[in-house]
Order: structure tokens, then sequence, then C-alpha cells
């Protein structure tokens, strides 16, 4: 495996983890935990708020490498992505601040999937 396999197999990996956990507590878990007691709930995000933290480092920093590999800070489809993905990380921030604002956690699980779609089109 050549290292920018490697990297992009990392940023890959560590997107699947922070979006996909996203997703996955939307769909199949909040529904089923809303009415067990509030610590339950608690003790899931602060896993998940864990695991989103180290997989956005990674995701950062495979990022990073591969935009100065490629030479692509130029693109406007990555600016676009960094755009969305500062969006991104201000709505986690409101939703840590505000855990219960539907509005917020509505709004994160739109422009997470969008980051997804333009490194997509980034790539191919
Ligand atoms: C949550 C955040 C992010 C998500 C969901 C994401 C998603 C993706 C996806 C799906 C790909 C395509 C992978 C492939 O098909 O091989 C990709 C590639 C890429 N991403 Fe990201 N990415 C994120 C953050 C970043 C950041 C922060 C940067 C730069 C600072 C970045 C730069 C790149 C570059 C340069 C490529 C490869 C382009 C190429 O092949 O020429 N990404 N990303």
């Amino acid at each position: 495996m050549e290292l920018s396999e490697l990297v992009r197999f990392l940023h890959v990996l560590a997107l699947a983890l922070f979006v996909g956990g996203q997703l996955t507590l939307v769909i199949a878990i909040v529904p089923v935990l809303r009415g067990e007691p509030d610590e339950v709930m608690l003790a899931v995000a602060r896993r998940f708020g864990i695991a989103s933290a180290v997989a956005i480092a990674v995701v950062l920093g495979t990022g990073i490498a591969m935009a100065s590999h490629f030479s692509r800070w130029e693109d406007e489809t990555l600016q676009a992505k960094l755009a969305v993905l500062v969006l991104v990380a201000v709505l986690t921030g409101l939703h840590i601040a505000t855990p219960r604002s539907r509005v917020v956690s509505l709004s994160l699980i739109v422009a997470s999937p969008f980051v997804v779609w333009l490194g997509v089109v980034l790539t191919h």
C-alpha cells in the first residue's frame, strides 16, 4: 500500500465514523433511547463525542496532507467543502451547547453528508 493510499483510507474511515455515526444516532439510537433516563443518552453522546473529536483530527490531518500532495488548495470544490466544514463545526458547537435543539441537530444531519458529497466531487 502506498502512503497516499493509506492517507486516503484513513480520511474515508474517519469521515465514515463521524458522518455515519451521526446518521446512526438519528436513525437508530436517539428514537429508542428517548424514553430512557437522561444518563443513558448522555453516556452515548459522551462516547460519540470523543470518537468524533478523534475522527475530525484524523480527517483534518489527512485532508491537509492530500490537499498539499495533490496541490488542491486552489480548487473551488475544496474551498466550498472547507466552508461547509466550518458550518458543521459551528453547528457541532451549538449542538453541544443546546443538545435538545431539533433545528441544530437536523441542520447538522443535513450539512455533514454534504461535505461527503463535495469530497466525492473533489476526487472524481
Ligand atoms: C468531515 C469532514 C470531511 C469529509 C466528510 C470529507 C470527505 C471526503 C471524501 C468522501 C473524499 C473522497 C474520497 C475518495 O473517493 O477517494 C475526500 C477526499 C479529499 N478530501 Fe475530504 N473530507 C473532509 C474533510 C477534509 C478536509 C478538512 C480537507 C482539507 C483540508 C479535505 C481534503 C480532501 C482532499 C484533498 C481529498 C482528495 C482529493 C483528490 O483525490 O484529489 N477533506 N474527502
